[in-house]
């Protein structure tokens, strides 16, 4: 063990929760080693080599500050485990694909890999903390196979869910709401939770560090998911019997939101919520409920993804409607594909779905994204001789029928619409799916401007 160093912290898998996770614990931390290793190469390589493997507002200053000090990534996962006192387990876990339980549960396949490498790396007693988004119970399966060596080291599994959102993941972790430890309630399930609870005392005020059973712990992220998202699907129903009624659903949120018991955030209508997470967790919660027999409960979540995919539909459905029912060898362009502002990520974005609608109506689709035209190449890769990329929003607009407003960054809001309008197709129409556009100057330059949940502004 380097004896510079208080302690060694390993965290396994460089994605978008272990990188900036790590980086902001070794920049609060330095008397600790902090190694993040992966099995992906590239990425490794990417992340040594300054050319960071994400987006992520003020990532890349903190990473300059403390790499090859006391922040370090690399590929032996085995000799990162053997040094290791702590490792944070941080790797994928996506809904399973194949076999029992197949687009619910989670795909624990990574998971398991990585407790059977601890079991084979590992020379003395170590701190396994889940990071991890996990199905509740699942610090049991790791306890067991770790246990399950000759060898008599002693291995305490802590639960340590991350809340961090993407495009503001340094300030979440700067500055969380909470941070949440988990863990066996035994006398070494207790000093564990400790050495966990001291590494966020650096720079967390104690009242924020919520200490719980393991159990609790795993299921509170995975509830906390589920309960964001539930909003967001439940002002997106509403958005629905907005636009039937003449209703408006900002006046709406804002008049629900006033009251404190209720509150304002994430009641923004959307063209429908994105991420590699939310419908995920609510499916592996969803999953869970079924396997103890609880359907109601179960159901009551899974309406929170059915509402989600009607609302994608529905965008698709309007914009079709609007533009008189046909959009076959239309141009439109979608200004943005990221899942949300501030990021490249694209996983589930509803972009994804609503190009796939699109080009099966034959529309020429063009996109435009300051940060994700890569990966939304990669998703869209079996289509894309019927699409094209263009990271300019004027240029990616020239000769368009529509405008579809997918990704709510702030550059969108402040183009020059009027030259916008003067290059494309008439009649001009702009679906924002994002509600984030001036609408009434819109119109008043000549687009037909559809937003989600208010009344359309159309010239006919
Ligand atoms: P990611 O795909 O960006 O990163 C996971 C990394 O783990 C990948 O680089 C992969 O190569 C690596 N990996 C997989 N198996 C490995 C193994 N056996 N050994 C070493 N490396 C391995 O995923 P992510 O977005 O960082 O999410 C990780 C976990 O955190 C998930 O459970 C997710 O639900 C949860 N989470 C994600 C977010 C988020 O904003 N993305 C926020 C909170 C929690
Ligand atoms: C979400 C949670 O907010 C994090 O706390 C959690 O750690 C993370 O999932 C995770 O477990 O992965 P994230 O998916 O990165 O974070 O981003 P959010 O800000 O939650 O946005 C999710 C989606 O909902 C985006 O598509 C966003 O545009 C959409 N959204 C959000 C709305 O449509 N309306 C809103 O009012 C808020």
């Amino acid at each position: 063990m380097n004896r510079k160093f208080k302690k060694n912290i390993l965290c396994i898998g460089a994605g978008y929760v272990g990188g900036p996770t790590m980086a902001v614990i070794a920049a609060k931390c330095p008397e600790y080693k902090i190694t993040v290793v992966d099995i992906n190469e590239q990425k490794i390589n990417d992340w040594n080599s300054g050319n960071i493997p994400i987006f992520e507002p003020g990532l890349e200053e903190i990473v300059n500050q403390v790499k090859n000090k006391n922040l370090f990534f690399s590929t032996n996962i085995e000799k990162g485990i053997e040094q290791a006192d702590i490792i944070f387990v941080s790797v994928n876990t996506p809904t399973k694909t194949f076999g029992e339980g197949a687009g619910k549960t989670a795909d624990l396949q990574y998971w398991e890999k990585t407790a059977r490498s601890i079991l084979q790396a590992s020379r003395n007693d170590k701190v396994v903390v889940e990071k991890s988004t996990l199905p509740v119970k699942t610090a049991e399966a790791m306890e067991r196979i770790l246990n399950s060596g000759d060898d008599n080291i002693n291995f305490q599994v802590v639960s340590n869910p991350e809340f961090l959102a993407e495009g503001t993941a340094i300030q979440d972790l700067l500055n969380p709401d909470r941070v949440l430890i988990g863990s066996r309630e035994t006398p070494e399930g207790i000093k564990a939770r400790k050495q966990i609870v001291e590494i966020y005392r650096h720079w967390i005020p104690v009242h924020k560090i919520i200490t719980s059973n393991i159990w609790s712990s795993e299921l509170s992220k995975l509830v906390s998911n589920a309960f964001l998202a539930q909003r967001i699907s439940s002002i997106n129903s509403i958005s629905a019997l907005c636009e039937k009624t003449g209703a408006d659903v900002e006046e709406v949120a804002y008049s629900v939101g006033s009251d404190s018991r209720i509150g304002d955030k994430f009641l923004s209508a959307s063209v429908g919520f994105g991420g590699s997470c939310f419908k995920k967790d609510i499916l592996n919660l969803v999953y869970i409920c079924e396997s103890y027999g609880l359907y109601e409960v179960a159901e009551y979540w899974e309406n929170v993804v059915k509402i989600n995919e009607f609302q994608e539909q529905r965008f698709v459905r309007n914009i079709s409607k609007a533009m008189f029912n046909t959009i076959a060898n239309k141009k439109i362009t979608l200004f943005g594909f990221a899942f949300k502002a501030n990021t490249g990520d694209t996983r589930e974005s509803a972009a994804i779905y609503v190009t796939r609608e699109l080009l099966a109506e034959h529309a020429l689709v063009t996109i435009t994204d300051p940060q994700a035209l890569d990966n939304a190449k990669i998703d869209l890769k079996d289509h894309i001789q019927q699409l094209s990329f263009e990271s300019d929003p004027y240029q990616a607009a020239v000769g368009a029928h529509a405008i579809a407003v997918l990704t709510e960054w702030d550059v969108y809001p402040k183009l020059d619409y009027q030259r916008i309008f003067d290059s494309m197709e008439k009649p001009a129409f702009i679906f924002d799916g994002r509600n984030i556009l001036d609408h009434r100057k819109l119109f008043e330059i000549g687009f037909n401007v559809y937003p989600v949940g208010k009344p359309h502004l159309n010239h006919f």
